[in-house]
């Protein structure tokens, strides 16, 4: 959550700070701002709202060439101009951008800074503050900076621009995402590589507890005893037309779209020239080796592990656990002697997933990330990577994330079952061409989805998501989207379970989506959507073709029955992106939301 872009070098910094935010917008969109530093001193331009507002509000007028730039995720204090970033010292000589959440803020304002008098509600504020209170005990920013960072406790990205010094902008991190990008003559900072992309892409790893002094013609890293650290840049292989819309209306309808071009792309990665499956030795190792898998996982993601359970046990033989990253720490399961965690995340930068890898690392287990950022910090940190390969995914609502999970997961389990010689009768590359294809005939039929959107959930303010075995999981994953980018209260229930309880939410009209895929429950499932029928629910049942009833509101294209969810997703997307229209929703960035989850 919150994006930061920095600046130092010839040119007019105000374009590269501005491009940059557009581009992490999907971080967060509730307030931004960029700083920048000319002879005049700092200038400052701060708005509630999105970058497109912060764009009118900059003085075109202003030449700086150094600046920095922020764009907000509130966590602490409402969302507001005072509360936006940058933040100024006192004095007016420091003004920073943060990223993450300081812990210990209470204890610093109270410890070193009752005297001051804070402009905002923000924890930032106090690390500014407290940068200009070790100013004047040291007179050094550079031991100011460094001192700052020793005491604060939690998660930061930070960007800070001394007035007095017009060529160094200061930088550290710990536990929130942020590289330095190399340029000629000038040098970046970034929460992401693609908020630069269109500058640089030779980019370098910052680790925690570091802080880098960023001047026009290189860059220093330092640990914070002042230890220079030497670090090579990497490339980062980003296609700039991915982070571009071209002609879509939203990134979420281009990411559906692309999900046949994913799998393939999987498919692919995933091969060898004489189409054997194509994975790291170690990771086959891993999983042969352990006794018990546990996957964490958050939101759409922890959907994707719950279908990736069914694979590991049912092909490769192994019992799994899929946990909810929040709720793993603070209520750790027994675990089993020889266990092996499997981290699935499309960012990489989980603040949840990451809290429990640390803590797991220091029971010393082994960890294997999944993940669409190879380089993220979940990446970075566990043991073994296994990349999704479905490109940068800007909409907030993931999509394309997810059935790249459910194949890579797919794929590790055969890949598994294989080493421990299990006999299979499934070919996962083969069915995920099958998959593919099914999703290409799939995303063609957008009209007749958009059809049921506007017959059955025009205006409601709710709806349920019914299915049994592994349709449940997609019917969370459906709800789940629906809900977070159209504001229709949704959820998704194992069939079986309404009787329990939830029938009585059922009124005439309510809308009921019912997905049966699986041949051994379709009777059920078909007899869960009478019994909602019966008391007055508007049911559309979205079926596999050879399952199908003539009453159903749609069918799916026929698919191995344990890849279903592959396809079934695809439906429940535009179902939940149709809505978001029709409802003038901003589908790309719904209300108080971010794409990357940085704070626990
Ligand atoms: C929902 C969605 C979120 C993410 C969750 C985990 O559409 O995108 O639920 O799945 O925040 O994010 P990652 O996968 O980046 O760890």
């Amino acid at each position: 959550m919150c994006g930061i872009v920095g600046y130092i070098g010839q040119n007019d910094t105000k374009d590269v700070l501005l491009n940059g935010l557009e581009k992490l917008e999907y971080r967060g969109y509730d307030s931004a701002g960029i700083a920048v530093l000319n002879d005049e001193g700092i200038n400052l331009f701060k708005v509630k709202g999105r970058i497109a507002a912060l764009r009118e509000r900059v003085d075109n007028s202003v030449h700086a060439t150094m600046g920095i730039g922020h764009t907000r995720w509130a966590t602490h204090g409402v969302p507001s101009e005072d509360n936006a970033h940058p933040h100024r010292s006192t004095s007016g000589r420091f003004t920073l951008v943060h990223n993450g959440v300081i812990e210990n803020y209470q204890e610093i304002k109270k410890e070193y800074l009752q005297d001051v008098n804070f402009v905002s509600e923000t924890d930032t504020e106090v690390i500014v503050q407290l940068v200009e209170k070790l100013f004047a005990e040291t007179g050094s920013t550079i031991e100011a900076f460094r001192k700052a960072m020793e005491l604060l406790k939690g998660s930061y990205a930070i960007g800070l621009i001394d007035n007095e010094d017009e060529d160094t902008l200061y930088v550290s991190k710990n536990k929130s995402p942020l590289l330095v990008g190399l340029g000629d003559g000038f040098n970046v900072v970034a929460s992401d590589a693609m908020a630069t992309l269109k500058v640089t892409n030779q980019y370098v790893e910052i680790h925690d507890k570091e802080i880098v002094l960023v001047k026009r013609n290189g860059v220093e890293l330092q640990k914070l005893d002042g230890t220079v650290v030497e670090r090579s840049p990497y490339t980062a292989h980003i296609d700039a037309s991915d982070i571009e819309k071209g002609t879509y209306p939203h990134f979420m309808l281009k990411e559906i779209d692309e999900q046949p071009f994913v799998m393939r792309r999987i498919i692919k990665e995933y091969q060898t020239e004489d189409n054997k499956l194509k994975l790291d030795a170690d990771v086959r190792q891993a999983m042969k080796a352990c006794d018990r898998i546990y996957i964490i996982a958050a939101g759409t993601s922890y959907h994707a592990g719950l279908v990736g359970k069914e694979f590991i046990e049912k092909l490769a033989n192994i019992p799994v656990e899929v946990h909810i990253a929040s709720e793993f720490s603070y209520n750790m399961p027994l675990l089993s002697e020889k266990p092996l965690f499997i981290f699935i995340s499309q960012s990489g930068e989980t603040a949840d997933s990451r809290a429990v890898l640390v803590r797991i690392k220091e029971l010393g287990h082994s960890a294997l990330t999944i993940t669409n950022v190879p380089g993220s910090t979940l990446s970075r940190e566990a043991d073994y990577t296994l990349n999704l390969y479905a490109g940068p995914e800007i909409a907030v609502a993931s999509t394309k994330a997810y059935t790249a999970q459910i194949a890579v997961l797919a794929i590790l389990a055969v890949d598994t079952a294989q080493a421990k010689e299990l006999e299979l009768d499934f070919d996962p590359m083969q069915e995920l061409a099958i998959v593919a294809n099914a999703m290409e005939v799939l995303t063609d039929q957008k009209e007749a989805i958009e059809e049921l959107v506007r017959e059955n959930l025009g205006t409601t303010r709710n709806a349920f998501f019914i299915g049994r075995s592994t349709d449940y999981h997609v019917c969370q994953e459906g709800s789940l989207k629906l809900k977070e980018i159209s504001y229709i209260q949704a959820e998704g229930f194992a069939g079986g379970e309404l009787k329990h309880g939830t029938i009585a939410l059922i009124e005439e009209g309510t809308p009921v989506i019912a997905i049966a895929t699986q041949e051994n429950v379709n009777l059920s499932i078909r007899g869960n959507v009478q019994e909602v029928a019966a008391r007055g629910a508007n049911t559309m049942v979205f079926s596999m073709k050879g399952l199908e009833q003539d009453t159903d509101a749609f069918v799916i294209p026929h698919v191995h029955e344990l890849l279903t969810p592959l396809a079934s997703v695809v439906p429940m997307q535009l179902l939940a992106y149709y809505a978001a229209l029709h409802r003038d929703c901003d589908v790309d960035k719904p209300r108080n939301l971010a794409k990357s989850v940085t704070v626990e």
